[in-house]
C-alpha cells in the first residue's frame, strides 16, 4: 500500500465550470483517486477555488457584487456542481483562506532571505482616466506576436503567448475603454526564477513516465531561459505583500500575483483539511520533510497550466531551500473544444456543468469525456459522437448486457442465481481473456492512461456480449437447464465485476449495478485478475433484481433541442 497524494488543478472563481475544464482535471482526479483508493492505497485528493487575480475583480464587478462575497458565493456554486458530478475531493478548498495567506507569505519571506526575489522598479501602464495602474486582464490590445485584436494584458489567447501589459499593440482599458494611458514607474517583487533553471532542469530530468506534452512544454520554456517572473501586483483583492508581519511600505496597494499563491494552496488547502477534520498537524506527512517522502504526488492539469507547475511552482519549492514534497507526476491534457471553437457562456457555445446534469445524470457525461479525453490532442464535442457512444457503450454493450441476462434468468431460473453444471472451455477462455483485460484496465489507469483504459473497459463489456451470445443459455435452456443455469451465474458474476470495474469511471450507475445483485458493499474494492475465481464470487441463491433500463438512449429530437440550445456545428462559423 503506498500513499498517493492527487491535485487537481483549481478551478477559477469566476463562473462554474465548462466540460473542457471538467475534463482536464477535476474529472480524471477523481477517477483516479477513486481507482488507487480500490486498490488499497491510501489516497489524499485535493482541490479548491482560484480566487485572486484580475478574473475575480471582473466577474464580481460585472456581477454588482463585492470581490469577498462573489467568491463565497461561486465557491458554493462549484462545491454544489463537483459533489453532484460524483468528485469526490478529501477537500475542496479556496485560495482566499488564511492558510493560504500564511503560507504565500512564508515562501514570499523565505524565497526573500534565500535572495530569490528581487524589488524592480517596473514600467506599467497606468490609466489616467480609472486612476490606478492596469494589469493582465485590466488591460487588452493587439497582440504583438501574431495580430489578435483582443489579446489580454498577461496572455494571448488566439497565440498563447505569455504577455506583459506594455507589449500589447493600441491598448485600452477593460475596465472603461480608455486610451488614455501612460506607462509609469512603480516597484514590483520579482522572482529571480533564471537563478533555478539548473535545478528545475535537473528536477524535470529526474522525473520518469512523464507525457510527451509535459516534457515538451517544460523544456521549451528551459531552453527558451527563465524569466524572471513579477509576482506582484496593482490591485486590491488578494494575498497583501508583507514585511516583517506588517505592510511593505510601497506595496499597500499592491498583493501578491495570482500565478503566485495559486499552486500554494495545494498545500495550504490541505491545511483546511487537517484542521477541518481536527488533526491540525496531520498536513505535514503529505507534504513536508521525511515523513512525505515516501508520498507518491500526482498532478493533473490543461496544457496551458504546465509551465506554471513544471516551471514555476517548483522555483518556489526548490527555492525556499526546505524539504517541501514536490510533483512525481504530472499528468497534463489537451483541449477539448465545442465543435473545434471555444466554449463560451457570452456567445451560448458548449455545456455547462450545471447545464449538462438539467438534461443526463453525471455518468453519462464522465463515461463519455473519459473514453474520448483530450490526451493525445484536442478533441472536439459534438451531440452527434456524444450520443453514439452514449447510446453504443452504455446502452447497448454494457446496459442491455446487465438487463437482458437478469431478465432471462428470472423468468427461466428465479430472482436468484442459479445453480448448474462446472465452467467449461467457453467459460475458460473467458477467464483467460478477462484476467487480461483487468490487468490492461489496471495498468492503464494507474498511468493515467484514461482513453486507453476505457477501451479496456469497453473491450472488457463487449467479451461478455460475446460469451452470452456463444453460450446462448436461451437457446439451450430446454434440453441442458444445467449448462444453460451454469452460464448464467457466469454472467451474473461478469456483472459484479463490471460493476466494480466501473466504479471510478461511472460511480452512481456503479452502485445502481452492484446493488442489483446484492453486491453493494463491495463497492470500491476491486478484483484480482484472477479471473477464473471472480467467476466463481456470487454462487447459486444469491438473490438479485433486475434494475431499470440503466442508461436510456439519446433520441435525434433531443440532440436537435440540445443543438439548438447549447450550439451545434454552426455555432463557430
Ligand atoms: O487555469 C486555471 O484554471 C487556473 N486557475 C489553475 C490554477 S492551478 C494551481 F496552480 F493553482
Ligand atoms: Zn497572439
Amino acid at each position: 500500500m503506498s500513499r498517493i497524494l492527487i491535485t487537481s488543478a483549481l478551478p477559477y472563481i469566476n463562473g462554474v465550470k465548462h466540460l473542457g475544464n471538467l475534463v482536464g482535471s477535476m474529472l480524471p482526479s477523481d477517477v483516479y483517486a477513486r481507482f488507487m483508493r480500490a486498490c488499497g492505497h491510501e489516497v489524499l485528493l485535493i482541490c479548491a477555488t482560484d480566487e485572486h487575480g484580475t478574473p475575480a475583480e471582473i466577474a464580481a464587478q460585472q456581477a454588482g457584487k463585492d470581490v469577498a462575497e462573489y467568491c463565497a458565493e461561486q465557491y458554493g456554486q462549484q462545491k454544489k456542481y463537483g459533489d453532484a458530478f460524483g468528485i469526490e475531493f478529501d477537500y475542496f478548498g479556496r485560495s482566499s483562506s488564511p492558510q493560504n495567506h500564511a503560507l504565500t507569505q512564508h515562501f514570499a519571506q523565505v524565497l526573500e532571505a534565500q535572495g530569490l526575489i528581487e524589488e524592480r522598479e517596473d514600467a506599467q501602464v497606468y490609466s489616467i482616466d480609472d486612476g490606478r495602474f492596469l494589469p493582465d486582464r485590466y488591460i487588452e490590445g493587439t497582440c504583438p506576436k501574431c495580430d489578435y485584436e483582443k489579446a489580454r494584458g498577461d496572455q494571448c489567447d488566439n497565440c498563447g503567448s505569455l504577455l506583459d501589459p506594455t507589449d500589447l499593440i493600441n491598448p485600452y482599458s477593460t475596465i472603461s475603454g480608455s486610451k488614455n494611458l501612460e506607462v509609469r514607474k512603480t516597484k514590483h517583487l520579482y522572482l529571480l526564477q533564471s537563478k533555478l533553471v539548473d535545478r528545475v532542469r535537473e528536477w524535470v530530468g529526474s522525473k520518469t513516465g512523464w507525457s510527451n506534452l509535459v516534457t515538451s512544454i517544460a523544456y521549451k520554456w528551459l531552453d527558451e531561459g527563465l524569466n524572471d517572473r513579477c509576482i506582484t501586483r496593482d490591485l486590491k483583492w488578494g494575498i497583501p505583500v508583507l514585511k516583517d508581519g506588517k505592510p511593505r511600505p510601497g506595496y499597500e496597494e499592491k498583493v501578491f500575483y495570482v500565478w503566485f499563491d495559486a499552486p500554494i494552496e495545494y498545500i495550504a488547502a490541505t491545511q483546511e483539511w487537517a484542521e477541518a477534520q481536527g488533526t491540525p498537524d496531520a498536513w505535514q506527512r503529505w507534504w513536508y520533510g521525511d515523513e512525505a517522502k515516501d508520498v507518491n504526488y500526482v498532478q493533473i492539469m490543461g496544457k496551458d497550466n504546465v509551465p506554471f507547475h513544471t516551471v514555476s511552482f517548483p522555483v518556489t519549492l526548490l527555492g525556499s531551500e526546505e524539504p517541501w514534497k514536490s510533483a512525481d507526476k504530472i499528468k497534463g491534457f489537451n483541449w477539448l473544444n465545442w465543435y473545434g471553437g471555444k466554449f463560451s457562456t457570452s456567445q451560448n457555445r458548449g455545456v455547462f456543468m450545471d447545464q449538462a446534469l438539467e438534461i443526463l445524470p453525471a455518468d453519462y457525461w464522465r463515461y463519455y469525456l473519459m473514453a474520448n479525453a483530450p490526451e493525445s490532442d484536442d478533441t472536439s464535442f459534438t451531440w452527434e459522437h456524444f450520443a453514439s457512444v452514449v447510446n453504443k457503450d452504455l446502452a447497448d454493450v454494457l446496459g442491455n448486457f446487465i438487463n437482458r441476462i437478469l431478465r432471462f434468468t428470472k423468468s427461466r431460473f428465479d430472482e436468484s442465481v442459479p445453480d448448474g453444471g462446472q465452467p467449461g472451455h467457453l467459460e475458460e477462455k473467458l477467464a483467460a481473456d478477462l484476467g487480461a483485460g483487468i490487468m490492461a484496465y489496471g495498468d492503464h489507469l494507474e498511468e493515467l492512461e484514461f482513453r486507453k483504459a476505457l477501451q479496456e473497459l469497453r473491450a472488457l463489456w463487449v467479451m461478455g456480449n460475446e460469451y452470452l451470445s456463444e453460450a446462448a443459455p436461451w437457446a439451450i435452456v430446454k434440453e441442458d437447464p444445467e449448462t444453460a443455469a451454469m452460464a448464467c451465474r457466469t454472467a451474473i458474476n461478469l456483472i459484479r465485476i463490471y460493476g466494480l470495474l466501473a466504479a471510478p469511471i461511472i460511480p452512481a450507475s456503479a452502485k445502481t449495478i452492484l446493488s442489483a445483485i446484492g453486491c453493494e458493499n463491495e463497492m470500491g474494492h476491486w478484483p484480482s485478475a484472477d479471473a477464473r475465481r471472480e467467476l466463481l464470487k456470487l454462487s447459486a441463491g444469491a438473490p438479485f433484481d433486475v434494475p431499470d433500463v440503466l442508461f436510456k438512449k439519446i433520441e435525434d429530437d433531443q440532440i436537435a433541442e440540445w443543438t439548438a440550445r447549447f450550439g451545434g456545428p454552426e455555432s463557430n462559423q
